[in-house]
């Protein structure tokens, strides 16, 4: 008898979907496609050839460790070494703070699994990170969505959205995927209090934050918090209040990853609670893949070690930089009049916006029969909005194909846009 898997699979499975993005991701796998539609890292900057004599080194001085069964919170020596850079943030961490997850996609799941009910409501930004919506429709959250602008959630639009009573707000502070902005400083201070006074806890998702190509580095929002908790702790007179001196008694997660940093392949990113919530969190992640990868754990800490990461990120900023600064000054030169963009200080993305009445999606074809590609921005509105934005990635193209890239991409804007200027005057 063949068994109708259909009809077995749980209620939850409803609202799950395949990301359109990996979807577009096959159709733009054709020679001469240029696309600017994933979220990849330029990958002749990955560090092969330390990954190589570092894969050696740990097997030689510790291949049966590396090939054992090993414990969920992850290599010691790694935590310690993620504690270490954190702290360059002033994220003040220890390591039982810190939980590795195979990349930060999995702590967004850890998370749906730990604290999303049936019908709970998500505070996003709109748009936002897809892969979070992907992860957390699958616990069957709801969403209310806050717009962004260039300097990142529009905060004197929250108190609305607060009072419906989100379980969490999910906030992405850095060069925001998708809009490429950057939540400024006020902005930062005032969601970190209005955190605290309706009780909503933050994910603060920072996969970007160390690819800042210029202007200054802000403080997290972890941070932050913990610098409010404690003034408020020592204004009662308190002073800090237990184990945790101030840092991971309050209102956030922080996530982050070396996707960027060194290479998504490895699926290595970590989770900042605190303890109680990393305990948790454990033992959600011991039903899903029991750790992350013990030898990929430490062949990256022997690779990092040292001070290899710092130099290797200064070198992904200048290429970076330079990616966006092309991508940017063709779209200067190239773009029709009308369309307008976000200019990212870091990251991997800018975002585009067309006149309100074209709609990206049906642009998309028209695109990628002229071998350039992007991502329509709908799917990145929980509120089902966005249908004139798209989004493009800088990083992974190199400059010349970048500007030819944004060059076919510029006729076709410039053909629809005419059609629709005939349409009107029709
Ligand atoms: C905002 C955001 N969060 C999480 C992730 C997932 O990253 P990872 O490769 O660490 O799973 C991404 C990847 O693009 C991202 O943009």
């Amino acid at each position: 008898m063949t068994t109708p898997w259909t009809q077995r699979y749980a209620q939850r499975t409803q609202r799950m979907g395949s990301s359109m993005i990996r979807e577009l991701l096959k159709m733009t796998e054709q020679p001469d496609l240029i696309s600017f539609a994933g979220g990849l890292p330029a990958p002749e900057l990955f560090p092969v050839a330390e990954f190589e004599a570092a894969a050696q080194r740990v097997l030689k001085q510790h291949g049966s460790k590396a090939l054992q069964y090993s414990t969920t919170e992850g290599y010691l020596p790694l935590r310690e070494f993620i504690v270490e850079k954190m702290s360059h943030y002033g994220i003040q961490a220890t390591p039982e703070n810190v939980l590795i997850t195979s990349g930060s996609q999995q702590a967004l799941d850890l998370i749906g699994k730990l604290l999303i009910n049936s019908g709970d409501l998500i505070l996003t930004e709109n748009p936002t990170y897809l892969g979070a919506l992907q992860a957390w429709r699958a616990y069957q959250a709801e969403f209310t969505a806050v717009p962004i602008d260039d300097n990142g959630i529009q905060v004197d639009l929250l108190e609305e959205a607060l009072c419906g009573g989100p379980k969490f707000m999910y906030i992405l502070p850095n060069f925001q995927n998708p809009g490429g902005v950057t939540l400024s400083y006020d902005r930062r201070q005032a969601l970190v209090a209005l955190a605290d006074r309706y009780g909503v806890p933050i994910i603060e998702d920072d996969p970007y934050g160390e690819l800042r190509f210029e202007g200054n580095h802000l403080p997290p929002l972890v941070v932050l918090d913990a610098e409010k908790l404690n003034d408020d702790a020592r204004a009662a007179g308190n002073g800090h209040n237990g184990d945790e001196a101030g840092f991971f008694r309050g209102n956030v997660i922080y996530l982050s990853t070396f996707s960027k940093t060194l290479a998504p392949g490895l699926r290595l990113g970590w989770m900042v609670a605190p303890k109680s919530v990393i305990k948790r969190c454990v033992q959600a992640k011991q039903g899903m893949d029991l750790h992350t990868s013990s030898f990929v754990q430490m062949v990256a800490h022997e690779t990092i070690k040292g001070d290899f990461l710092p130099r290797h990120v200064r070198r992904i900023r200048q290429v970076y930089k330079e990616r966006r600064d092309v991508m940017i000054g063709t779209m200067l030169r190239q773009f029709p009049p009308g369309i307008i963009w976000t200019w990212p200080e870091g990251g991997l993305f800018l975002w585009v916006t067309l006149p309100e009445w074209l709609d990206a999606a049906a642009i998309l074809p028209k695109a990628i029969e002229k071998k350039v590609a992007f991502v329509p921005g709908a799917a990145f509105y929980p509120d089902g909005t966005g249908h004139n934005h798209f989004r493009l990635n800088f990083s992974n193209a190199q400059p010349d194909q970048i500007e030819e890239g944004i060059k076919r991409l510029g006729r076709v804007l410039a053909q629809e846009l005419e059609k629709t200027a005939e349409l009107a005057y029709a």
